[in-house]
């Protein structure tokens, strides 16, 4: 990782995820301790949040540590055109550790640059989310007992949705196939296919929801249509319901498949999929509390192994 920084998921190597993951379990096994005493996290979000901010809030809490920040920009020096640089620089003299979501890609890796802590990005634009990407990684390991040769369907906004990005780039590194359903207006952008091609990676598009592509996944990756990334709103409205699952079509779906969604969830999943044990969306936000308590160690250097 560069400085100890999380900015993207590509900081990390294949066998760096495989450690985390390990990690990741033994939080889900141990998650009240107090490995983070005399350590202060500071939440940055510059966006709105529930599960993000709360679950690292939670994650540093649990390990005994304490938490700074602030959940809205607005009340804090930002709004007085103090810049995102001298943000950082202030709050490093606070914290031992940032995590930011900034609604400006690249903002992460800038903060990165001028931070002298640690920086975990907690979402940047449409960009990436790389702690969401360990869970959700943590969730199809979890689930189907590997990550590799995964069968994955990625559903919906996969333009703006910063979770597809992050995640299709860490499956990469274990010969997954992508199937790829989005209307032309909300297809994955350009760079993530020619990153697929470069890497040899399969990937089938569609533009229709159907049960033959339903009927082959592993794993469901529900995604909702990212309004505040539209520049007009108009626009918005033609896509917005384009993809619903309902319990119906997951009639002939395998028996392993599970159905993830990084939430929150606006009309992509008829509350009747809920009840189905395919449905796993609430358990892998669950997920990402133990994931970040393994990141937020790792960034600071304390050894979850010695502790076992
Ligand atoms: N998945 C996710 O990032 O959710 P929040 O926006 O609620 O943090």
């Amino acid at each position: 990782m560069d400085k100890n920084c999380f900015v993207s998921i590509t900081d990390l190597s294949k066998e760096d995820i495989l450690n985390l993951l390990e990690d990741v379990k033994y939080f889900e096994e141990n998650p009240n301790q107090t490995i983070l005493n005399g350590k202060i996290v500071a939440t940055l979000f510059f966006e709105p949040s529930t599960r993000t901010r709360l679950s690292f809030e939670t994650a540093v809490n649990r390990l005994g540590g304490k938490v700074i920040g602030f959940s809205d920009a607005s009340t804090t020096s930002s709004s007085k055109g103090e810049t995102l640089k001298d943000t950082i620089k202030m709050v490093s003299n606070y914290a031992d550790l940032i995590v930011m979501r900034h609604y400006l890609e690249g903002a992460a890796r800038y903060a990165s640059e001028v931070s002298s802590v640690p920086i975990v990005n907690a979402g940047d634009g449409s960009n990436q989310h790389p702690s969401q990407t360990m869970l959700d990684l943590y969730s199809i390991w979890k689930t189907q007992g590997t990550l590799e040769n995964i069968n994955i369907v990625m559903v919906g906004d996969l333009k703006y949705g910063r979770t597809v990005h992050s995640l299709l780039q860490a499956l990469s590194l274990f010969n997954p196939t992508f199937h790829f359903v989005a209307p032309k207006e909300l297809e994955m952008p350009e760079e993530y296919k020619v990153f697929c091609d470069k890497n040899n990676i399969k990937y089938i598009e569609y533009r229709e929801f159907t049960d033959d592509v339903i009927n082959l996944a592993d794993i469901i990756y529900m995604t909702r249509v990212q309004r505040e990334r539209f520049t007009d709103l108009i626009e918005y409205e033609k896509v917005k319901n384009v993809y619903t699952l309902h319990n119906s079509m997951l009639e002939n779906s395998k028996p392993n498949v599970k159905i993830l969604h990084p939430l929150p969830r606006v009309n992509e999943i008829a509350y009747d999929v809920d009840e189905n044990p395919k449905a796993y969306y609430f358990q892998q936000a669950k997920n990402g509390l133990f994931a970040r308590q393994a990141i937020i160690c790792k960034m600071l250097g304390i050894s979850t192994k010695k502790q076992q």
